[in-house]
């Protein structure tokens, strides 16, 4: 503890000494509800006029900032979170103090006007469950029930410990059984909760009872073990094991899903060359397309190249269709640098207008010679799908919709990202074994990638309407229509000396009224979804898609102009993007 301590104090450098006035005054702020950037604003204006600021909750403390109501919260918080005690001489204070502060350039002096009451007075319980923006409902962290209840950022102190558990939730997710997806869950709800944990977990009583770790004794003796060795030896056998690493290879195939993987494993295959070989005839469209572009489809796209991708999608379609809009959704729109596809959402301010546009723009991509795969699906939705007594597999997302794998030029890419690191042509052979899947998810971790993507696993299971997740899954199990014929010749070449890149590209065309529910859906995370659909039928008698929000108590579709009216129907707090990441 001791050691602890020292190694705190000498990380305290955050102000330069001789820019600090006010010499007796060490100002913590507590980052909770407060948004990122304005505490960074925060912290940037204090440290410009002269106060100290520090990062670190320490004894050197004297003044304690925050958007807590009572002292009580913060005093409990510090314990809780940031494991140490409150030095008693320490000021703990409403933001109004530093606002003054600010504003007078000056070390205001501490009175019971800034102090924080003990309790809330009773007009202030009485006035934050009224007027709390429009009933919302606030959720302290640790008393969330549901992942979309709090704020999951995509930096967050703890991946030691969520990277650990992804792998364990992978590897149940392999399996495929129904223990084993109840397990892969758990294992998955447990790495939401912690990502969105406030600080970094030291000790085991700081999370073991919280709500999502409180029954997992699996997920207690991980963390435990890496909290007292660093390591979880259980994980870095399943890592390192050959039956795990090549089902994560053969599910980093566009197309194959942990079913179809262990098929190719069981018959023997232990690289892309044997599977190849062995089921060239049996392979679909995505598959092949999945194993001649292995390297490309495993490389993450970054956020210049997802920018570059939805422009040349927007000026075309721009030009078939005016004022059409074309938006990135999915991880880039949490914040996510790299990708593992774009995510395009597809509109026109008019309703309607956007319908006879997919056939245009892909007609026009192909003309381009943009297009290697595409496989679309016609809008097929209906509104009287919410009220039929039982909820039916792909019921939540109808939109008429294109998942293609786009053509780049290599050299536009270079144009756009300028610090592109793509490894060229001798070493981008796009012979799969070549590169090692698990090594690139090593190098640059894609979240989620090859989640979820085989049909056998899920078409099988009619599940529970927010459990349900097919309308999550990727639509390599669509029946396509239009398809571009593959032939042997494709598939044998490699372009290893090709001037283009392959990218995975989602189109979704959605029309106006419906774009704010296609967005929350797009945006994710999948988990999000997951959560935030389970909250509104649990707790609110609402069925939330991609589409729109039914109420089963009123029966009928409520209406929303953007994301945050959808939030307001749930009664939750809203939640940005960039905290939608668990
Ligand atoms: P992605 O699988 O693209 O994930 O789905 P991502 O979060 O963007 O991550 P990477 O970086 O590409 O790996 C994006 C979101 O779109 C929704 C899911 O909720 C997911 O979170 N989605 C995806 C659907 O609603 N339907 C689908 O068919 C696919
Ligand atoms: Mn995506």
């Amino acid at each position: 503890m001791l050691s602890h301590k020292k190694k705190k104090l000498k990380l305290e450098t955050s102000t330069n000494i001789s820019s600090i006035r006010f010499r007796d005054v060490t100002i913590f702020i507590i980052p909770i509800r407060i948004q990122r950037l304005r505490l960074e604003h925060m912290k940037k204006l204090a440290r410009k006029k002269g106060f100290e600021i520090t990062d670190i909750m320490s004894e050197n403390v004297t003044h304690i900032v925050s958007e807590f109501k009572t002292k009580n919260e913060v005093l409990e918080h510090v314990a809780d979170k940031l494991v140490i005690n409150v030095p008693s001489s320490c000021e703990i204070l409403s933001m109004q103090w530093f606002v003054d502060c600010m504003e007078t350039e000056s070390a205001l002096p501490v009175t019971d006007k800034y102090r924080l009451p003990s309790e809330k007075r009773e007009e202030e319980k009485n006035e934050s469950s009224s007027t709390d923006e429009r009933n919302v409902e606030k959720t302290e962290y640790k008393n969330a029930k549901y992942a979309c209840q709090r704020s999951t950022p995509f930096h967050h102190p703890n991946h030691k410990l969520t990277d650990a558990l992804e792998i364990l939730e992978k590897h149940a997710e392999f399996l495929t059984d129904d223990h084993n997806n109840a397990r892969a869950l758990a294992f998955r709800k447990a790495s939401a909760a912690l990502k969105a944990y406030p600080s970094e977990i030291k000790m085991m009583n700081q999370v073991e009872n919280l709500k999502d770790l409180k029954g997992g004794q699996h997920c207690k003796q991980v963390i435990q073990e890496i909290l007292d060795e660093g390591f979880c030896s259980e994980v870095e056998r399943i890592a390192g094991s050959e039956w795990y690493k090549i089902i994560l290879m053969f599910t980093g195939v566009f197309g194959c899903g942990p079913v179809t993987a262990k098929k190719w494993f069981d018959k023997g295959c232990r690289s892309l060359e044997d599977v190849r070989k062995q089921f060239f005839n049996s392979l679909s469209r995505e598959q092949k397309i999945g194993i001649e572009y292995y390297s490309d489809l495993n490389t993450p796209v970054r956020q210049k190249e997802a920018e570059l991708i939805r422009q040349i999608v927007c000026d075309e379609a721009v030009r078939i269709l005016p004022e059409t809009t074309v938006a990135i959704t999915g991880g880039f729109s949490r914040g996510k640098e790299y990708g593992h596809d774009v995510d395009l959402l597809i509109s026109h301010p008019e309703e309607g207008k956007e319908a006879d546009l997919l056939h245009k723009l892909l007609n026009k991509l192909k003309s381009l010679n943009l297009l290697l795969y595409t496989s679309t699906k016609e809008n097929t939705y209906y509104e009287s799908m919410y009220s039929a007594t039982e909820p039916r597999k792909g019921h939540m997302d109808h939109y008429a919709r294109c998942f293609c794998v786009f053509k780049l030029s290599k050299s536009a890419i270079t144009a756009a990202v300028s610090d592109i690191d793509y490894v060229d042509s001798e070493n981008t052979k796009n012979s799969p074994d070549n590169i090692s899947s698990f090594s690139l998810h090593k190098k640059i971790k894609i979240e989620e990638s090859v989640k979820n993507k085989d049909i056998n696993t899920k078409q099988s299971t009619e599940k529970d309407i927010s459990d349900n997740d097919l309308c999550l899954n990727k639509p390599i199990r669509e029946q396509p229509i239009r398809d571009q014929p593959i032939n042997k010749s494709d598939i044998t070449s490699t372009s290893s000396s090709s001037c283009f890149f392959a990218r995975r590209v989602d189109l979704i065309f959605v029309p106006a009224s419906q774009y704010p529910f296609a967005l929350l859906g797009w945006t994710g995370s999948r988990m999000f979804i997951r959560s935030i659909r389970d909250y509104s039928r649990k707790e609110k008698n609402m069925i939330l898609t991609s589409h729109g929000l039914y109420d089963k108590t009123m029966k009928k579709l409520l209406t929303a102009k953007d994301e945050r009216e959808i939030f307001q129907h749930l009664c939750l707090e809203y939640r940005e993007p960039s905290e939608r990441n668990c």
